[in-house]
């Protein structure tokens, strides 16, 4: 089983679909497959898949295949397989650690994972288990962040809740590193994948611009429902923070006060969100590697 010090972190799948939902637009959808160059009938494996957005996304768009997903979680597995099936995609998916894949040797034309390496705390070990499952001549394709922390320009935040964002997110970092977890492992991928033997390893960067900055009127409600789920996933991380005495009673609800009441404007007034827009900003990096 996965390292027995390792706290498996926990995913909403409502928060993965919609940031997945954000992050893969069609220019980099069109770039990503010109990168890993997928084909009809390939035996594809998504290793800590969550809620499918990625083995979905290949089965979509190489149509017939061969396609896997294990996760640890298999409440995000029943998600993967409900999403599936209402898009007519079949899908194997399995409840599986990372750490020790129930895969023989050399059976994946492509062996693929995003944002989990950096969550697991001996991410080569993962990386060396997806080697092995993958056919000589086959792909390693990792997915991570490649910012510790994520960059805002919030010019139309009030500084006081700025400055409760910035605090809580360097709280939870340090504790996440303290934990063992590298917060920007997308940047170490070729160095592992170079140290574990893959060939023709090759990397790009994306700049991802999320939450709050609706770029055009498509976006607004994407990023209104994105804004929600998220301020239900920080009431719960920032009620450890009061915890922890990093967050005080006045911070919070000032914090929570704001947000929803701003949301709440938005949700009436739409074109809110275009006049004053909050830019996030953070970069993955994709890694390829041939077995
Ligand atoms: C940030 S989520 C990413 C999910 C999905 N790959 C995506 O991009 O939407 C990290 C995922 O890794 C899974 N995970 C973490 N440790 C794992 C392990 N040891 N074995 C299998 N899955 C694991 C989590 O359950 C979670 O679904």
């Amino acid at each position: 089983m996965y390292s027995q010090n390792e706290k498996i972190l926990k995913f909403n799948a409502e928060q993965l679909e919609i940031s997945r939902k954000k992050l893969w637009d069609k220019y980099l959808v069109d770039q990503f497959f010109d990168f890993i160059n997928v084909k009809k009938g390939q035996k594809i494996l998504d290793v800590g898949c969550g809620t499918g957005w990625m083995i979905r996304m290949i089965a979509s768009h190489i149509g017939e295949g061969d396609f896997y997903g294990i996760d640890i979680d298999r409440n995000l597995l029943n998600v993967a397989g409900e999403i599936s099936k209402e898009n007519n995609l079949k899908i194997t998916y399995d409840v599986q650690d990372a750490y020790n894949l129930e895969f023989s040797d050399d059976q994946f034309d492509l062996t693929v994972c995003q944002f989990v390496l950096g969550n697991t705390t001996n991410p080569q070990k993962v990386l060396r288990e997806m080697i092995r499952v993958t056919k000589p001549g086959g792909l390693v394709v990792c997915i991570d962040a490649g910012l510790k922390e994520r960059q805002y320009n919030w010019p139309n935040v009030p500084k006081e809740v700025y400055d409760i964002e910035i605090k809580t997110l360097k709280a939870i970092n340090q504790a996440a590193e303290e934990k063992g977890y590298n917060k920007q492992l997308g940047m170490k991928l070729p160095e592992l994948f170079i140290k574990e033997g893959l060939k023709n390893v090759d990397v790009f960067g994306k700049t991802n611009i999320h939450l709050d900055c609706a770029v055009n009127k498509d976006e607004i409600e994407k990023t209104i429902e994105s804004r929600e789920i998220m301020m239900e996933r920080n009431k719960r991380r920032f009620q450890g923070l009061k915890e922890r005495g990093v967050l005080t009673d006045e911070e919070y609800n000032l914090y929570f006060d704001y947000w929803e009441k701003t949301l709440e404007s938005f949700k009436k007034n739409p074109g809110l969100l275009l006049k004053s827009p909050n830019m996030t900003l953070s970069v993955m990096v994709i890694a390829r590697g041939q077995k």
